[in-house]
């Protein structure tokens, strides 16, 4: 597996009213993530999706470094995404051609020059995750489930070795929430997602907690789920 690390690695912000503290999104954080299977919780707000925007250069860190494989994200994002693909909980925020086939011809534009063999190239990887049958369907006439499955096999067709998922299955029924994990799992690919679900989150290898813009637990599955929940129970009996 590829190495991740965050060496005191965090982003504050100018505070908007313009006092001197900033405002803390994530506290400096130093962690080496090196399991193929990472899952973030945490409340809304936490800092889930700046932690893994920080993997791939969607956020800069204003403290510390971010390294993937020994590429600094800040210096070399170019590389850095080369290596890292990022998947969106909405698809529709990444689907940007009209057509299937299209969308994952795009993807495979920088590395394959050739149009018919980018065609060809595109069919295979639809075949490899069995959506060849939605190929020539525009991305707006499929149901949530099948627009987030074409949204990672594009992802996928570029050839990194480590996706990022944020909320990847949040807008999906309860069907396409398991076909999609379990499409995701039996990726080669190193997985950091960050979930509500929390049956999705169990199956990981690793679980970070997050709260406040803090990691405050960073464990196994079973011991970090139950630090969230205690961690929500507390917090719903002292706003009740
Ligand atoms: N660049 C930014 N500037 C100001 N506030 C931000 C920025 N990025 C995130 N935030 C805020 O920081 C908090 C944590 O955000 P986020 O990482 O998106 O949390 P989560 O994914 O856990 O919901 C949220 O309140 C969000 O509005
Ligand atoms: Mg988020």
């Amino acid at each position: 597996m590829e190495v991740i690390s965050f060496h005191a690695a965090g982003l504050s912000v100018p505070n908007p009213d313009g006092s001197d503290d900033d405002t803390v999104i994530l506290a400096p954080v130093s962690l080496d993530l090196r399991e193929s299977r990472v899952a973030v919780i945490g409340a809304n707000g936490s800092g889930k999706s700046t932690l893994l925007r920080l993997i791939n250069g969607l956020a800069r860190p204003s403290t510390g470094r971010v390294v993937v494989d020994g590429k600094d994200v800040a210096r070399d994002v170019a590389a850095v995404r080369r290596r890292v693909a990022f998947l969106f909980s909405d698809p529709l925020s990444q689907l940007v051609m009209p057509l299937v086939r299209e969308d994952v011809e795009l993807s495979l534009k920088p590395t394959l020059k050739n149009k018919v063999r980018r065609r060809q190239a595109a069919m295979d990887h639809l075949d490899s995750m069995d959506l060849a049958h939605l190929a020539d369907r525009s991305v707006h006439d499929l149901s949530g489930g099948e627009r987030q499955l074409v949204a990672l096999t594009s992802v996928l067709a570029a050839g990194q070795d480590i996706l990022v998922a944020d909320e990847p299955t949040t807008l999906l029924d309860l069907r396409n929430n398991i076909l999609l994990q379990d499409t995701l799992f039996a990726l080669d690919q190193q997985i950091i997602y960050a979930t509500h679900d929390l049956d999705f989150a169990a199956r990981a290898d690793r679980v970070l907690v997050v709260e406040g813009g803090h990691i405050v637990h960073d464990g196994t599955p079973c011991e970090a789920i139950e630090h969230y929940r205690q961690l929500a129970l507390s917090a719903s009996s002292e706003g009740s």
